[in-house]
C-alpha cells in the first residue's frame, strides 16, 4: 500500500511538472484574445487544484496508512503545498476581477501568469530535487 500510494505520489508530481510546463504557453497562445485567455486561465487554474489535491491526497495516505508520522520532509510539503494553493488561487482572483480589455492590464495580466507558473515551477523542482538529495544521503532532513 505504501509502495503503491508514494509510486502514485511520484508518478502525480512528474504529471504536475509536465502540466505546469505546458501552462507557459498559455500568455503567449491568448495573447490576441482576452476572453480566451480568461478561459484558459480558470480550466488551468481548475486542472491545477485538481492535480495538486491528488497529490497531497495521495501522500497524506501513505501517512495515514503506514503511520509514518510527521517527518520533516512531510511537514514542508505540506506547507509548500498550502503554498502553491495560495498563489494559484491568489493569481487566478486577480485575472478574473481584471478589466482585460484594457490591453495594458491584459499585458501584466499575462505576465503574472508567466511569473506565477515560472515560480510554481521552481517550487516542484526544488521539492524534487531536495528529496532525490535526501535520498542519496547528501542532505540529511
Ligand atoms: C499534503 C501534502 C503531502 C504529503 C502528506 C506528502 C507526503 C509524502 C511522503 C510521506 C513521502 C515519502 C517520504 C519519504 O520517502 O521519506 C513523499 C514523497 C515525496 N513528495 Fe510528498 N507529500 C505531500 C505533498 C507534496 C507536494 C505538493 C510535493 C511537490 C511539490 C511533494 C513532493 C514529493 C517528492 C518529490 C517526494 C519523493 C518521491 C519519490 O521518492 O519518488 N509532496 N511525500
Amino acid at each position: 500500500m505504501l509502495e503503491e500510494m508514494l509510486m502514485t505520489h511520484s508518478i502525480l508530481i512528474k504529471a504536475f511538472l509536465g502540466f505546469l510546463v505546458l501552462g507557459l504557453f498559455i500568455p503567449f497562445m491568448t495573447k490576441n484574445n482576452s476572453l480566451k485567455f480568461k478561459k484558459f486561465s480558470f480550466m488551468f487554474t481548475m486542472i491545477f487544484q485538481g492535480l495538486a489535491t491528488m497529490i497531497a491526497f495521495a501522500g497524506l495516505i501513505a501517512v495515514v496508512s503506514e503511520d509514518l508520522g510527521f517527518a520533516t520532509t512531510t511537514i514542508i510539503m505540506i506547507a509548500i503545498f498550502a503554498l502553491m494553493m495560495f498563489l494559484e488561487i491568489k493569481k487566478y482572483k486577480g485575472i478574473k476581477k481584471a478589466n482585460l480589455s484594457d490591453a495594458l492590464v491584459f499585458k501584466s495580466s499575462r505576465a503574472s501568469f508567466l511569473k506565477v507558473n515560472v515560480l510554481q515551477i521552481f517550487i516542484l523542482v526544488a521539492m524534487v530535487i531536495m528529496m532525490i538529495l535526501r535520498a542519496k544521503g547528501i542532505l540529511s532532513i
